[in-house]
């Protein structure tokens, strides 16, 4: 296939300069309406945030320029089918779950999955069968899924209609995918990978496989996370005997927009070709500038890389102070104009793509030493707390829909279920899922998130105290 092609694009293109006039939507009109401070900086892309006319085709029933553009985007990363989503990977996750299981079907979760996984659950009635979640004790980083627990959970509960696991992980934990897909498919059921944070895995010789090339099923992949791609676009890969494509579709029409926006969709087809024509050059000088960086680094003291002695993402940077948590150091940084992707209580998360330059690196680099040069600042910190969500059953979700919940403090819910997912985020992973039973250790932890700076979805401030829902 011919991948310096971009064929969305060019039908965008193609469209703007034939158009003379326009009677359809978006009410800007290309452009020709907008407000005057936001045109300064919009006007280049306004044009090109169309709608489905002439031959700009159809998302939702692609036959023409769209279609070939997934068709290129299935070529490039191993796919039979490529399905282009507008509302990020988290779309994908809820049509792929939704696609497989009925109301009361048991699905077998990682513990470590995203909220939009147990979002998928809940949507489809489903019950969740988890795959326990194994902090590293030195790391603090969480191991990957082990393969033969996954393999056990499948012969207890043979009626399970698929296997749904994070790979990579947020902090560049990647699991045994083509092990698990060997395991999942002797069960005779589809493998999912919520492949969000390892889009460029494949593009590279010192990268990660990908999923879609390792036997997965289905692998939802954020473009927007790892590719040169823009905010909520991401890709749904099929390739499988076991998942039906049409019912994929039909969730995901009940799921994303019927006017998807066309400037994302253009913004993957433009990051596949980025990828395929330039992809393994530009990785191989990030690589290489990401490698002489952590050398730097070492050579710091006080600061050190967290990682864990596997398969990991080297675009994935852990790294703990000696002086400081993982919230201050961050603070400190942004007050240097050096944003990273999250902070917790233990250390920072930093990111490198094709877009990552030497300069930034050289900044942060600088700053990180003057910051252990900085005697005055310079203090022993105590140790972090660290909490792995815990293993035991959960609610079946179709149960939790019609249940009745209670709106009471964090510091009285000890015991009960929680009708709510509490998510510390960044990273989005749910510390207690809904339909889990509350333990003190779980509250004393939340508490102490909140006192240190963190911030956890689904607690609500009331009365000066934070509370939430459980289930009576
Ligand atoms: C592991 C994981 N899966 C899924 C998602 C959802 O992806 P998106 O933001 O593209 O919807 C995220 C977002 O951070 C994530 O970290």
């Amino acid at each position: 296939m011919d991948h310096n092609r971009v064929p969305l694009w060019e039908a965008l293109k193609k469209h703007k300069s034939f158009t003379k006039a326009n009677f359809h939507v978006p009410g800007h009109k290309a452009g020709q309406a907008y407000d005057q401070d936001g045109y300064r900086d919009f006007s280049s892309i306004l044009p090109f945030d169309l709608t489905e006319v002439g031959d700009l085709d159809d998302l939702h029933a692609p036959v023409g320029a769209i279609k070939e553009a997934q068709e290129l985007a299935a070529d490039a990363f191993g796919a039979v089918h490529t399905r282009f989503l507008v509302g990020g990977t988290t779309a994908g996750i809820l049509a792929s779950i939704l696609s497989i299981c009925q109301p009361n079907d048991k699905i077998i979760v990682a513990r470590h999955c995203h909220q939009s996984v147990f979002h998928g659950c809940f949507l489809a009635g489903a019950t969740v069968i988890p795959i326990p979640y194994t902090i590293d004790p030195a790391s603090g980083l969480e191991l990957p899924a082990s393969s033969k627990v996954t393999e056990q959970l499948l012969k207890e509960h043979p009626e399970a209609k698929a296997v749904i696991l994070t790979s990579p992980t947020y902090f560049g934990v990647v699991q045994q995918v083509r092990t698990l897909s060997e395991i999942a498919h002797r069960y005779q059921v589809p493998l999912i990978i919520d492949e969000a944070h390892g889009a460029h895995f494949g593009f590279h010789p010192n990268l990660p496989t990908s999923a879609m090339c390792s036997g997965a099923d289905i692998s939802i992949q954020s473009s927007h996370k790892m590719l040169p791609a823009m905010t909520m676009s991401s890709m749904l890969h099929i390739n499988s005997r076991l998942v039906d494509t049409g019912q994929v579709d039909l969730y995901l029409k009940m799921i994303q927009s019927s006017s998807p926006s066309y400037p994302l969709m253009a913004s993957l087809d433009l990051a596949r070709r980025y990828m395929r024509t330039k992809g393994e050059k530009q990785l191989s000088l990030t690589l290489e500038r990401v490698r002489s960086f952590r050398e730097k680094l070492e050579k710091i003291p006080s600061i050190q890389e967290l990682k864990i002695s596997i398969n990991m993402d080297p675009l994935k940077l852990s790294i703990e102070s000696e002086y400081y948590t993982g919230y201050e150091l961050a603070e400190i940084l942004e007050g240097k104009g050096i944003y990273t992707e999250l902070a917790d209580e233990q250390k920072i998360l930093v990111v490198f793509s094709v877009g990552t330059k030497q300069v930034e690196l050289d900044y942060l680099h600088q700053t990180l030493t003057d910051l252990h040069m900085d005697k005055q600042v310079a203090k022993s910190k105590t140790k972090p707390m660290l909490l792995a969500p815990r293993e035991g059953e959960i609610l079946p979700y179709a149960e939790c829909r019609t249940r009745e919940r209670c709106f009471i403090p964090v510091k009285q819910a000890f015991g009960k279920r929680s009708a709510t997912h509490l998510v510390p985020y960044p990273p989005g992973i749910p510390l207690l899922l809904m339909g889990e039973r509350i333990h003190q250790e779980v509250i004393d932890y939340l508490l102490f998130l909140l006192a240190s700076g963190g911030k956890v979805r689904g607690l609500i401030e009331h009365q000066g105290e934070y509370w939430l829902y459980a289930y009576h």
